[in-house]
């Protein structure tokens, strides 16, 4: 038969499927011809303003990762988002993330331990982070690389114990871009655009499954009600404030700091018998 040869089978199952859904649900709504053209219209916008990976971020990647990490181990995922940057600055434990002469905010010491699920050090592990400032905001998105190259962004290598010891900022909630399409969904639709602070990580290791994920703080005032769902109770951290005069003048800080200590815990890349 013409033009079956060369079907895959997954994706013509999960086509099927797709169709069948968006079929009975223009059924079930009884979607008018002018509600379909502004479907239609709306991806074209989208598109055009490039938000199709804010969009479905946004309103889908909280279920992929569900999925995906089904069974998995080891510390929980969650979603990578829309403002991931690749090939960050390589950095080595210890270290201060890349930030401005005035970076705002308060100073935030991350500090830890990346081991294999069995408990073994991984030495060397690399831990891609990001982050919006304390304004909301992430560079190369909507900081302007030429202000602030690769801000609080970096590739921070893990010492040979697996341990590391990261300066950053403590980052606020932020809203998802609001302006465009995406925002016109979420207003249209009663949701709120925000996400509660968060750091962003993307743990490697030759020997271990890449674990993407998320650092959230407690008491945050969208801890509950994120956008994206991508909150996990076991990501949630309550960071220690350190004011003692002493301290703050051996670290040379000018104000009070906070610090959070977490592990992080790698399935072993599952290697098929030859
Ligand atoms: C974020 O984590 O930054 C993010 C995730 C999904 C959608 C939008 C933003
Ligand atoms: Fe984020």
């Amino acid at each position: 038969m013409a033009g079956t040869q060369t079907a895959d089978a997954r994706l013509t199952e999960v086509v099927n499927d797709l169709l069948a859904n968006l079929r009975g649900l223009i059924r079930k709504h009884q979607i008018s011809h002018d509600e379909y053209r502004r479907a239609i219209a709306f991806m074209m916008e989208t598109a055009a303003k490039g938000e199709i990976p804010l969009l479905f971020d946004v309103f889908l990647e909280a279920t992929v990762d569900q999925v995906d990490a089904a069974g998995r181990g080891g510390t929980e995922t969650s979603v990578e988002g829309p403002f991931y940057a690749p090939e960050a600055p390589l950095l080595r434990s210890p270290c201060v993330l890349p930030h401005r002469a005035n970076e705002p905010g308060d100073i935030l010491l991350l500090s830890g331990t990346v081991r294999s699920v069995e408990g073994d050090a991984l030495s060397g592990a690399m831990l891609d982070m990001w982050q919006s400032d304390a304004e909301g905001a992430y560079s190369h998105f909507n900081i302007p690389a030429d202000q602030a190259p690769w801000n609080l962004r970096a590739r921070v290598i893990a010492d040979q114990s697996g341990r590391f010891e990261v300066q950053t900022w403590v980052p606020s909630p932020y809203q998802v871009p609001k302006d465009g399409p995406t925002g016109a969904l979420l207003r249209g639709t009663g949701r709120h655009a925000w996400r509660p602070a968060h750091l962003h990580l993307r743990i490697t290791h030759e020997s271990c499954e890449t674990l993407t994920t998320q650092l959230f703080f407690s008491g945050d005032p969208w801890i509950d009600s994120d956008v994206v769902g991508a909150v996990k109770q076991s990501l949630i951290v309550t960071p220690a404030k350190h004011e003692d005069p002493k301290d703050l003048k051996n670290k040379g800080f000018a104000k009070p700091y906070y610090s959070v200590v977490y592990d992080f815990s790698l399935p072993r890349v599952m290697r098929k018998a030859a």
